[in-house]
């Protein structure tokens, strides 16, 4: 039988998330203080996080719980749709089945409220009143916003500044669910002062933004700081897509031969293809499944970077991650993916890639956004820019499939709506957007400014 979309009921949302964390080739290198370099210990991290999201982070069970006020957030937009990209295939003419499973339907417009709901919830359970956040595209500070309204809590959101003059609309959003917004830097912190004092133009960074967030957070009481990708815990909430995505697909007997997403921290991509690396972990897939991960050659992480310990954040407030990292010093160039560029990226996938268990590529924003172009015209749906990259990918991987006659089954996470990224297509429209590759002696300035501050980092590096 023939179908567009596949949809689940609201009984069929999953009731538990999965954690990779037992099933890793080895076990994830720990946060560190770069004082001692020694683990942070979970009492360290009470300050900033909830304590059943630290319990979650160093969790090392397989399958834990949604709690039913959760799930009964979820149900506002969850199941989320499921559909068989029929124009796609007819376009590219391409004996390849192309499947996507849609984000976009959440009220805030991504996968970001899967985890959004998630922290919210458990932080209000223990006492919290307010919740402070960084955003770059704007994507996770609606998402926040949402979901403490949804509990009846307060957010601050500091925006970075390029894309707060690029989305005002993202701006109202947040405001219309109460949020505070304010963009970054600013002079509402120390963090961000010194910045505006060297560097009054500055357009910001989500490194920056984290800075502002966290002191925010550790100044005052009953407040707490929320990140929206890169740890495990914010991975794990995300698995709910691929756990709904099986199900689908299982409906229709369908398995994907490759699994596509965008990484900006990781989050979604991991969201989608944890449950099935389970598969594959446990001897229970039927195929050889490939993971493809795809960046943006603006802030490529994981195809140009150094797999380092590195600080999450620019003023060094959070402990160091083993990741794949341009350092913490990198500044982004302006492009319209906002959600893709962020300096590291999350300690389980960049461990994923160590061991080649993942592959990653990186486009540019001009072939992102004529993939875009594209699908909106034959899909309907027009992506937000981040998504697109795995648009980009999913297109390449079907014309190869064309190439060499196979009917290679192609799964993609699109993971938000683009309509509050007006000003990038007009940008596209206008050929105003540049191929823009961020340079190798870029990212090795920025890593020998890290390898200065810490020369013990030098024996990781072989620098
Ligand atoms: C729509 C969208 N997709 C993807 C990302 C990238 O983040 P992640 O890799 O954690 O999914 C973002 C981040 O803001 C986003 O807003």
């Amino acid at each position: 039988m023939s179908f567009k979309k596949l949809l689940l009921n609201e009984e069929e949302i999953p009731n538990k998330w999965y954690n990779i964390a037992p099933d890793l080739p080895e076990p994830i290198p720990p946060p560190i203080n770069p004082k001692t370099r020694e683990p942070v210990k979970p009492e360290q991290l009470e300050q900033l996080f909830a304590k059943e999201l630290i319990k979650q982070e160093m969790s090392n069970e397989r399958w834990i719980e949604i709690p039913d006020e959760v799930r009964e957030v979820y149900k506002i937009w969850r199941p989320t749709p499921l559909y068989r990209a029929t124009g796609l295939e007819k376009a590219l003419k391409t004996p390849a089945k192309i499947y996507y499973k849609y984000e976009g339907v959440s009220p805030p417009g991504s996968h970001k409220p899967n985890t959004a709901v998630a922290q919210a919830y458990y932080n209000m359970k223990e006492g919290i009143e307010r919740l402070t956040t960084e955003t770059g595209a704007g994507q996770w500070g609606s998402a926040l916003a949402f979901a403490c309204a949804m509990f009846n809590m307060k957010t601050t959101v500091y925006m970075v500044k390029i894309s707060y003059n690029q989305k005002p609309y993202r701006k109202i959003l947040m405001e219309s669910w109460g949020a505070e917004v304010i963009p970054s830097p600013s002079e509402k912190t120390e963090n961000g002062k010194r910045i505006l004092k060297n560097f009054p133009n500055s357009p910001g960074s989500l490194g920056i933004a984290i800075s502002e967030a966290i002191e925010d957070a550790v100044k005052n009481e009953r407040t707490k700081y929320s990140l929206g990708s890169v740890l495990n815990h914010v991975l794990m909430h995300q698995t709910i897509i691929g756990l709904e995505t099986k199900k689908q697909l299982e409906q229709i007997n369908e398995y994907p031969d490759a699994i596509i997403g965008c990484i900006g921290g990781g989050s979604s991509f991991s969201g989608i293809f944890w449950p099935y690396y389970y598969d594959k972990i446990s001897g229970k897939a039927p195929k050889e499944t490939e993971f493809l991960a795809v960046e943006s050659t603006a802030c490529p992480s994981v195809t140009k970077g150094y797999y380092v310990y590195d600080h999450g954040d620019t003023a060094r407030l959070t402990p160091m991650l083993k990741m794949h990292t341009l350092g913490h010093t990198f500044v982004p160039p302006p492009i319209h993916a906002g959600g893709l560029r962020y300096h590291g990226m999350a300690p389980t996938l960049c461990l994923l890639s160590k061991h080649g268990k993942i592959q990653a590529k990186a486009y540019n924003q001009i072939e992102v956004f004529n993939a875009a172009a594209l699908f909106t015209r034959v899909e309907g749906i027009v992506p937000a820019p981040e998504p697109a990259h795995a648009i980009k990918a999913v297109i390449d991987e079907a014309l190869k499939c064309k190439r060499k006659n196979q009917d290679k089954t192609l799964l993609f996470l699109l993971c938000g709506h683009g309509y509050f990224d007006m000003k990038a297509y007009e940008d596209y429209f206008n050929g105003r957007l540049q191929p823009y590759n961020y340079p190798k002696e870029k990212v090795d300035e920025c890593i020998g400014k890290l390898v200065e501050l810490y020369p013990w980092l030098k024996s990781e590096l072989n620098y």
